[in-house]
This record gives C-alpha cells, structure tokens and sequence, in this order.
C-alpha cells in the first residue's frame, strides 16, 4: 500500500498558449509563440495555438473536470501579452478579467491556483523591441509584469512560479531554434539564461519586499531535469552524468541554491558565461522558496572524448560540445509518444540528487507524465500505458519520501490533450481527451485512476 504524507498536494498542470486560444481577443496582444507558429516548418501539420483547447471559452467546463477528478491543486499560466499586450505599458483590463475569474472559479471549488508567470509566451513586442530574453531590459520588464500580477491576484494566489524551465527557453529556444524564437547559437542559451534567472530574482525580490508579508504566499522557479545514469562504471563516465546534470540543472539552480553557476560550466563555458555582480548575486541566491521540478525521462551518459554527437534530438551540438558527454538510451526500454524512454528508478534517482546537492528543499514536482497515442473509441479512451506510467513514477517518489526527500507535491502533465509546441496537436499528454475538431473533453482512463489515487492520498 502506497501512502502518501498527509497534506500531500495533488494537482494537474496546463500552460496558457497551450490550451487558451483566443490569440487575438479582448485585446491580447501577439506573443512570440504566435509568430512562430506562422513560419513553415517550425510546427508539426502547421498547427497553431490560434483555438488550442479553447479554455478561453470554456473555464466553468474545465473547472468541472478538475472538480469531477478531485484536484486539490490547479497550475497554470498567465500570458503575458493578455495583461500587457505589448509587454510592457498600458494595462489590458479585460486580461486582468479573465484570470480574476479563472481564479476566483478555482477557489469557488476548494481548488487551490498554482501561478506560472512565464511558460514561454513571451510579448512579441519585446522580441522586436529588446531582443527578448538576450536583451538586459526583458529582466525589468518582467519584474514589472511580475508587480502587476501579484498586485491583483496575489490576495487569492498562495503559490507562485516565477518562470517555467528556463533550460528549455535558453536551448531550444536560442540554441537549436526547435522552440520560439527560433534561434541557432552556442553562446545565446547561456546569456538568455543568465537572463531569465536575473528576471526570477528580481520577481522574487518584489514579491518578498512589497507582498509577501501581508498576502503569505511563496514563490519559486521551476526547472526540468531529465536524469542521467551513467554509461559505464569507469570514472569517466561517471564524471559525465555528473556535468551533464549541473549542464542541465545545475545551470539554473547552483545561482539559487548555491550562489554560483557550477564550476564545470565556468571552466568549459569560458567567456560565453556571463557571471553576475555581488548585488545581483544577492538577488539571486535563496530566491526560491521550493524546488519546482519537471521530469519525465532518463538518458545514459557517457564521456565523449572530445568526440561528440552532431546535433541531434539528444541535444545541440554547441552544448554537448562544452559538456563533453554523449547521451544514449538503452533500446530495450518502453518509450512514450515522445520518443521519451519510461524509466522510473531515474525519477528517484534524480530526487534523490537534488535532496543531496540542495540540502534537502522541498521539493513540488510541477510536471510529470506521458504522450501517448490515445484514441477514443464508442465514447472512451483506454489509457493503460499512461496509468502505468504514472503508477510507477509515483512509485519511485513514493519511494523516496519514505527515506525522507521532502517531496510536497505532485502535478500531471496535462490536464487535457493540447498544443504540444512543435509537435503541434499530434502529440497527446492530456488526462481527459480534447477532440480537436469539436473541442469535446472526454475523461481517459488515467484521469479516473488518478482520481482514485487523490482520493485515497495513495494506491
Ligand atoms: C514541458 C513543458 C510543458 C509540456 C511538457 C511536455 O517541458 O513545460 O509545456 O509541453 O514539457 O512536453
């Protein structure tokens, strides 16, 4: 029997391009995911989040299924562009609006809002004007967007995430050009990195001096991690698993947890490294106040020796180059829609890392689960290989909160099927299934076990 600590939160996970869609209505200004969707071959079948899922319309319906599953917890985003459509200056009310209503329907239900501030949407205004996430006026800018926010939701949100995978948004998006804006670079990803942790620090900073005092929320970043197993038992690749997680999170949570990036990347990344100043540092560092954590795969790493992979799906060939680790995956394993290989022990394992390196934080995992290819079939959706997913991932975490990793919380990706970035609609996440011709949800499989599973804090 599998119980979970009590108090433990379960919820589901959305981001706002994905599932929203009024792209252009009550005033929301382009983002750059937008004008990326526009450009041919960025996107699979040309798809857009032009209509998405249409949330946008369908809040009281989509409330009601996290009501019928017995969510606790509901994260999702805010686009910036429909508070401030140009990214920055005048306020859009009818944005405000929306997310008033969003919110005040969660709390209506006893489901509590798990706030993301930056799932990737960024203003397309900010792209032209300040180079977006390269530009140093971004940083501001977001901390602005950031005051707004806290300052009309913040009486009711008790939990914040500042900015959503920022790997993601510096590699795919400024070093293989897969993800909006598009950019192919070695040296971009680390200084739209630098960036975005800049951009977190100074939200936090905010949220801590002006807010948090009277509104008594918390607020924290959210990274992704995949984890990385050594190929071999030689030293070597050992140290190569080892880089290739402070490449990966490391990056981002050293500065936080540490108040450095990881000497690693300082030696191999040289110059292209931008480092911070002693204020921004302080800034910077203890500005979560949880680890947020997406997972969903595990890799083999081993020592390239100088000979790395050219660029390819496991990874930019500029980065992988500075790691100087070569990732593989072992064949016999199951892989989900994604190409992603389902291993869970690299779940437990990864936890089991962060706790040692970060000195035990608490940790929320803000995403995790499977794409599969589900098909409805006279009404129903038969998921049995996402419930085993689940079931086993939840296992390993399981797991570990028994030999005490402070996990708190645990969100599934995603609460319905949805615009999967570049994989467009053909790629299915979701726990109910959206039939994207009608927009009809209909419950998988998963939903009602998980159902379960909350209501018995276990299985
Ligand atoms: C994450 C991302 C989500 C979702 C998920 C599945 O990286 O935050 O938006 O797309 O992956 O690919």
């Amino acid at each position: 029997m599998i119980q979970f600590p009590k108090g433990f939160v379960w919820g589901s996970a959305t981001s706002s391009y994905q599932i929203e869609g009024a792209w252009n209505k009550d005033g929301k200004g382009p983002s750059i995911w937008d004008a990326f969707c526009q450009i041919p071959g960025k996107v699979h079948a040309g798809d857009t989040g032009n209509l998405a899922c249409d949330h946008y319309h369908k809040l009281e319906e989509d409330i009601a299924l996290m009501k019928a599953m017995g969510l606790k917890a509901y994260r999702f985003s805010i686009a910036w562009a429909r508070i401030l459509p140009k990214g920055k200056g005048e306020i859009n009310l009818a944005g405000i609006q929306f997310y008033q209503n969003l919110i005040d329907q969660l709390l209506t239900q006893g489901i509590e809002p798990w706030v993301t501030l930056y799932h990737w949407d960024l203003p397309l205004a900010l792209q032209f004007e300040d180079d977006g996430w390269l530009g140093e006026a971004t940083v501001d800018h977001f901390a602005h967007y950031a005051d707004i926010c806290f300052e009309h939701f913040g009486d009711r949100v008790k939990n914040w995430i500042t900015i959503n995978e920022a790997w993601v948004v510096a590699m795919l998006g400024y070093g293989q050009g897969v993800f909006a804006p598009g950019r192919i670079s070695n040296s971009e990803p680390y200084l739209a990195g630098h960036h975005l942790l800049k951009a977190h620090a100074k939200a936090v900073h905010i949220y801590r001096k002006k807010y948090q005092s009277t509104q008594k929320g918390r607020i924290g970043i959210t990274n992704n991690c995949d984890w990385r197993e050594p190929l071999t038992d030689t030293p070597k690749d050992k140290a190569a698993a080892e880089r290739a997680l402070e490449f990966f999170l490391g990056w981002f949570a050293d500065p936080i947890y540490k108040g450095a990036y990881p000497e690693t990347m300082i030696e191999r990344v040289g110059d292209r490294l931008p480092s911070f100043t002693p204020a921004e540092l302080e800034l910077v560092k203890d500005s979560s106040d949880f680890f947020g954590l997406n997972h969903y795969t595990t890799m083999y790493a081993a020592d390239a020796d100088g000979k790395t992979m050219a660029a390819s799906v496991y990874g930019n060939g500029g980065l992988s180059e500075d790691q100087n680790v070569n990732l593989s995956v072992d064949p016999n394993w199951e892989q989900t829609a994604m190409q992603w290989s389902i291993v869970p022990w690299g779940c437990s394992k990864l936890l089991t890392w962060i706790d040692a390196r970060y000195d035990r934080p608490e940790i929320v995992i803000t995403e995790n689960g499977g794409a599969f290819n589900d098909q409805l079939v006279a009404g129903k959706v038969e998921d049995p290989q996402r419930i085993k997913y689940y079931q086993t991932y939840l296992e390993e975490c399981y797991k570990v909160t028994k030999k005490g990793v402070n996990l708190s919380a645990y969100f599934a990706w995603s609460l319905m099927d949805n615009f999967e970035w570049a994989s467009g609609y053909e790629k299915r996440f979701g726990l109910h299934y959206v039939d994207f011709d009608t927009l009809e949800r209909t419950p998988k499989s998963s939903a009602k076990w998980l159902t379960n599973v909350i209501k018995n804090n276990g299985f």
